[in-house]
């Protein structure tokens, strides 16, 4: 994927939930648009000075919930029959691994990164909700 300009810090808009995003499952869309708050929570904190115990619980929270959606979305998708699930299921694993790789840098000390955070987050947000999380959502739509 190709590497946006950074933007300037105090510039991050918040992210807007459109109805494109829709997996047309109330609950999950309710799940998604959690976790856009905890994005757009994290693009405010791009600033000048970065508060970094701020930064940490709320990459924490994003985490935990994240879990807590990857399972509920992952027994969806299973109940549904979903032929893509396993693919799916390494997706959701990868970002786990690359939020907490994220998480361990900023603990240490390197405050940039949450840049590289906010711009990992938002390709994820166009991809997997737009690309992954359509495709178990036109299935399971075709299925019907
Ligand atoms: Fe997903
Ligand atoms: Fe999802």
């Amino acid at each position: 994927m190709k590497q946006k300009e950074r933007e300037i810090p105090g510039t991050y808009e918040p992210l807007q939930w459109e109805s494109k995003y829709s997996v047309r499952e109330q609950f999950l869309d309710t799940h998604h648009q959690s976790l856009l708050a905890l994005v757009n929570l994290l693009r405010s904190m791009c600033q000048d000075t970065i508060k970094k115990e701020l930064v940490l619980a709320t990459l924490a929270d994003l985490k935990e919930y994240c879990n807590y959606h990857f399972i509920a979305e992952e027994k969806y998708m299973a109940i549904n029959h979903y032929t893509g699930l396993e693919e799916h299921r390494e997706s959701h694993e990868l970002y786990t691994r690359t939020i907490t790789s994220f998480y361990q840098e900023i603990e240490t000390g390197k405050l940039d990164k949450i840049f590289d955070l906010v711009d990992f987050l938002e390709q994820w947000w166009e991809h997997h909700i737009l690309v992954l999380d359509q495709d178990y959502a036109d299935f399971i739509e075709a299925r019907a």
